[in-house]
């Protein structure tokens, strides 16, 4: 809610809060997929020996719990963003139509990697015939996070 000082209340307080934890777990996961992508994997398949293989699955192993962690985070606060937001009457059909193939994208990229199957962190990436389910698995998060900005950027929050 709008205070005339410009101040902000208890909700609005929350409302950043909120943003600023799906911003961050955002900037984890698609970070942590692309740091992997162009640095980490090119590396071990140059490299083409045990020890480097066995430190890449050691490495998406230890770094799959932070995913995981990443997407509880994602996932709990952009829900309560979603019924603030539908609650607050600013749902519009466009809204919510971008914000369903956001959120589809978002889960489709979670499914393929397996972050939330407990004991298994991030599986093993696999090339499946000519796609590359690592590269989709970015090109799925990067999909929500564009459509992320843009639905904040299209429904500016009426705080501040
Ligand atoms: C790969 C997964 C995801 C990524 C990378 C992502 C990224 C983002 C980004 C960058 C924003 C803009 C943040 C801001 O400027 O405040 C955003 C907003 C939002 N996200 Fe996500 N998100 C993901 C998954 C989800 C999921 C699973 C939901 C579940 C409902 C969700 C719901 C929302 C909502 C409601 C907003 C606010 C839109 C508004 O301003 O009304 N997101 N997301």
């Amino acid at each position: 809610m709008k205070d005339v000082g410009g101040s902000l209340d208890i909700a609005d307080a929350g409302q950043v809060f909120l943003r600023l934890a799906h911003g961050l777990a955002a900037a984890v996961w698609v970070g942590g997929g692309a740091y992997y992508l162009l640095a980490v994997r090119p590396n071990i398949r140059s490299r083409n020996d045990e020890a480097s293989r066995a430190l890449g699955v050691e490495v998406q192993r230890e770094f799959g719990e932070w995913a995981a962690v990443a997407t509880i985070v994602m996932i709990a606060s952009g829900v309560i963003l979603m019924f603030e937001r539908l609650s607050g009457g600013q749902g519009t059909t466009v809204y919510v139509a971008l914000l369903a193939i956001k959120v589809l994208a978002a889960v489709a990229a979670f499914w393929m990697t397996g972050v939330l199957r407990p004991s298994r962190g991030i599986s093993r990436r696999r090339r499946t015939g000519k796609l590359d389910t690592a590269w989709l698995v970015l090109g799925l998060s990067i999909a929500a996070f564009l459509i992320g900005a843009l639905l904040t950027t299209l429904y500016p929050a009426d705080i501040g």
